[in-house]
């Protein structure tokens, strides 16, 4: 098993032997992995791609036996996957049919704020929201779910999540396993509580007790992939491409194989990586996804699991995220006939995003506690910062002693170094989510949106969504180049 200690002082990622790690089969892993159906749009005349989703209240069998009051898309839990190319225009048609107003936000999506389904693009019940855009940015794994203000963590841990792929010419020509479902299956990581009833535990919003996991909210004991408890996936074929998403409320995963087998670690947040990078162990913290894929042999049985990790603090880091527990998420298992995949390319893609010019404009951010971004809680009439449209910026981040998922809306972003040395390879390539360790310092490339509006801003905020809800959340506008001192001038005024 190969050994990963990063970091001087404090390790970030401990160290591990074969002998601490539990040898289980998954036996009791037997559930067929439930796959999200792909959902088709509709073409218009003009060739925009129209997809339709509609949010509802249900009651899905999480647990075998037992069913359980939820919210899905299309559905009772969970949401279709959509999938669009590079130069494709497409309009969602977003139905809200819950009992309550939410939103629906393409989280990693490069689009106009206002078609962004953050806070303030709100659907009512009853009501339809069609924004329209038109893709423009590499191929990726992308989500969606609701971005309510102090209601994110409820909607979505009530089930409201979807993934959105993204493909363009560079990826369809790559040799990587690319079959939906077959060789290519998305993974959304979720936990939960139940109670004895079967029924969903909190988050504290939802019943107004702190119930589980402290200082990032609710950590559930119970994991769900793609809301399958103890799942199976009988792979067909000797690669499987998984794309990861960590749709959970606060939990970091820490993921390999039982038996300590390699893998390849080939895509992050919004993008494919240069080259693909081979690991034992992979982090994964709330909004974050990684594209890996894995050898499989005939007659195998190998789970997928979360080990350990220290976050590198004295604080109870460990526990709060759930770093400390080891988790089975998943069994693979080979029938004895597996068809012959392809190697994975040495370069996946070309890298796009540009260095951060000198002399760049440099912001600081300081996250800290559960709800504050330098000292200051989201205020939806407020907007914090200025950028200029399609340049690229510094930002210094750091934090205190909790964990925290630094999100940007609307673009990519690129990790610069931590703790001044360069980044590890789930930190590199295009991200727009980055995962804070307690009082670490992180500095990041923001290619800032190139959509210019002087009207609607985008949003910034930690992924934990116990503290986006307690308002870890700031405002940015994007605006054209040589308005930026005008408009802060002009916000100024405004307050
Ligand atoms: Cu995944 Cu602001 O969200
Ligand atoms: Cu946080």
């Amino acid at each position: 098993v190969a050994v990963t200690v990063l970091g001087s002082g404090a390790a970030l990622f401990m160290a591990y032997s074969d002998a601490e790690i539990a040898k289980t089969d998954g036996a009791d892993y037997t559930r067929p992995l439930a796959i999200p159906p792909l959902l088709m749009p509709t073409a218009e005349a003009d060739g925009t791609k129209r997809f339709r989703l509609e949010m509802r209240t249900g009651r899905t069998e999480l647990l075998p036996g037992e069913k359980t009051d939820t919210w899905g898309i299309n559905g009772s839990h969970l949401g279709p996957t959509l999938r669009a190319k590079r130069g494709d225009k497409v309009a969602v048609d977003v139905t809200n049919a819950l009992p309550e107003t939410t939103t629906l936000h393409w989280h990693g999506m490069h689009l106009p704020p206002e078609m962004d389904g953050g806070p303030h693009q709100t659907v009512q019940p009853g009501k339809t929201w069609s924004p329209s855009w038109e893709i423009d940015q590499p191929a990726s794994t992308l989500w969606y779910h609701p971005h309510l203000d102090g209601r994110t963590e409820k909607h979505v841990y009530r089930g409201l999540a979807g993934m959105w792929l993204l493909d363009d010419e560079e990826s369809e020509r790559l040799t990587l396993p690319q079959r939906y479902g077959v060789d290519d299956i998305p993974l959304i990581l979720q936990d939960k509580r139940m109670n004895d009833d079967g029924e969903l535990q909190g988050p504290p919003i939802l019943t107004g007790k702190v119930l589980a996991g402290g200082p990032v909210g609710l950590v559930g004991d119970k994991i769900f992939v793609n809301g399958t408890y103890q799942p199976m996936f009988a792979a067909t074929t000797t690669k499987v491409r998984m794309r990861v998403l960590n749709g959970s409320n606060g939990r970091t995963y820490h993921l390999g194989f039982a038996d300590g087998r390699r893998f390849d670690l080939i895509g992050v947040d919004n993008g494919l990586l240069e080259k693909p990078a081979p690991r034992t162990r992979l982090p994964v913290s709330p909004g974050e996804r990684v594209e890996i894929v894995v050898d499989v042999k005939p007659e195998d049985s190998v789970v997928l699991r979360s080990f350990p990790f220290d976050l590198g603090t004295p604080f109870p880091g460990n526990r709060i995220a759930g770093g400390d527990d080891t988790l089975d998420l998943l069994r693979i298992a080979a029938g004895d006939r597996l068809e012959p995949s392809p190697a994975v390319p040495a370069r996946l893609a070309g890298s796009s995003l540009p260095d951060p010019p000198a002399g760049a404009r440099t912001r600081t951010m300081h996250l800290a506690g559960q709800s504050y971004i330098n000292n200051k809680t989201m205020n939806m009439s407020r907007v914090d910062e200025v950028l200029t449209a399609g340049t690229t910026e510094i930002w210094n981040v750091t934090t205190d002693e909790m964990p925290h998922s630094l999100h940007l809306h609307g673009t990519a972003i690129t990790v610069m170094d931590v703790d001044g040395r360069p980044p590890q390879p789930w930190d590199s390539g295009p991200k727009d989510t980055v995962f804070l360790r307690p009082g670490g310092r992180t500095r990041i490339a923001v290619h800032a949106p190139k959509h210019a509006s002087e009207r609607f801003p985008y949003m910034f905020h930690c992924h934990v969504l116990f503290h986006e809800d307690r308002g870890m959340m700031g405002q940015f506008l994007a605006v054209r180049p040589g308005r930026e001192e005008q408009v802060s001038r002009d916000l100024k005024d405004a307050h």
